[in-house]
């Protein structure tokens, strides 16, 4: 089996700029892809101002910055992934958005490489049946914010083969995250308490119960969260929270995961959280999260 030493990134929003940064600081030449050129201008703003602002906290030496800008390459050409030996989607959560992606990609890359999704909520082995490799895809689900959480959830789908999971989890650990092993199940380990969860905070400011900066106020202060969970949400994106609670409350059924009315209200408003400088709370600027 060949080494993994160039990864590519495809789509580069909120989740896919954060693990760009993770794969580039490991040492990892990264190809970062994604369908619109102010995506990728953005994202490399955004992992510039990171990093500058991480030497400045002493968490990375000066030369730091330099290195991983270098081995980090945005592209709007999927072509520029053929020498991938591993590549990670995060386009938005959507089957056929995805399948359509790993068809693409299973025509451009070399038979070796690895293909993993980080959906929230969708089935690896759905998604792996559209990818024309589905012996070599894993599910490698990284925490939200990408670049400052260790955990990875990673799940085989139904025909990924045990030396696919073993380079993945590997690649992981080189990453310097700590993965933990799910079966393929809706939310993994995570989003099956969150989603439900967070929806119960919406609910709250939907029924009037209290402030979205109480509740957040309440939950860090008494749980030693240290986010709330409106504040998660304006992060994650409540356009975002809208797929996931869709994709989750269609697979289980779970009257908790369907999506807050608000939410659907806030994403027509433009209030989509960080991302669009107004969510549950407003933003001054949209610097990725730890910078
Ligand atoms: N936001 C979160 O908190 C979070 C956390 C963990 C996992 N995820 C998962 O990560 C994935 C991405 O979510 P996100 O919140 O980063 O989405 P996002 O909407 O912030 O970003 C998606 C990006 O994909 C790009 N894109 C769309 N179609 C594309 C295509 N065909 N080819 C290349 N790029 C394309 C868009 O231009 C955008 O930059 C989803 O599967 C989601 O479930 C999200």
């Amino acid at each position: 089996m060949s080494e993994i030493k160039t990864v590519g990134v495809v789509g580069c929003g909120t989740m896919g700029a954060g693990i760009a940064i993770v794969c580039a600081r490991a040492g990892f030449k990264t190809r970062v892809f994604d369908l619109r050129q102010d995506a990728l201008d953005r994202a490399q703003e955004q992992t510039r101002v990171f990093l500058e602002r991480s030497v400045k906290k002493g968490k990375l030496p000066p030369d730091a910055p330099g290195r991983i800008l270098e081995g980090w390459q945005g592209t709007t050409a999927l072509s520029d992934l053929a020498d991938c030996d591993l590549v990670i989607e995060a386009v938005f959560e959507d089957l056929d958005a995805k399948h359509r992606i790993f068809e693409q990609l299973h025509a451009v890359c070399a038979p070796h490489a690895i293909f993993a999704s980080n959906t929230s909520t969708i089935s690896i082995t759905e998604i792996a049946g559209g990818s024309g490799r589905s012996d070599r895809f894993v599910g490698m689900h990284f925490c939200l914010p990408a670049q400052l959480m260790k955990l990875v959830e990673m799940s085989p789908g139904l025909n990924t083969s045990e030396a696919t999971f073993g380079r993945a989890w590997a690649f992981c650990e080189a990453l310097g995250q700590k993965p933990v092993r799910t079966q393929d199940s809706p939310g993994f380990i995570l989003n099956y308490f969150l989603i439900p969860f967070n929806n119960d905070a919406i609910r709250l400011v939907e029924q009037g119960v209290a402030s979205a900066e109480d509740i957040d106020t309440a939950v860090k202060a008494a749980l030693g969260y240290p986010m709330g969970p409106l504040e998660l949400l304006d992060l994650i994106g409540l356009d975002t929270q809208r797929l996931l609670c869709e994709a989750m409350h269609g697979l289980t059924h779970e009257e908790r995961a369907a999506c807050p009315p608000l939410v659907r209200r806030m994403i027509a408003a433009g209030r989509l959280g960080k991302k669009s400088g107004r969510g549950f709370h407003v933003y001054a600027d949209n610097a990725l999260h730890g910078a």
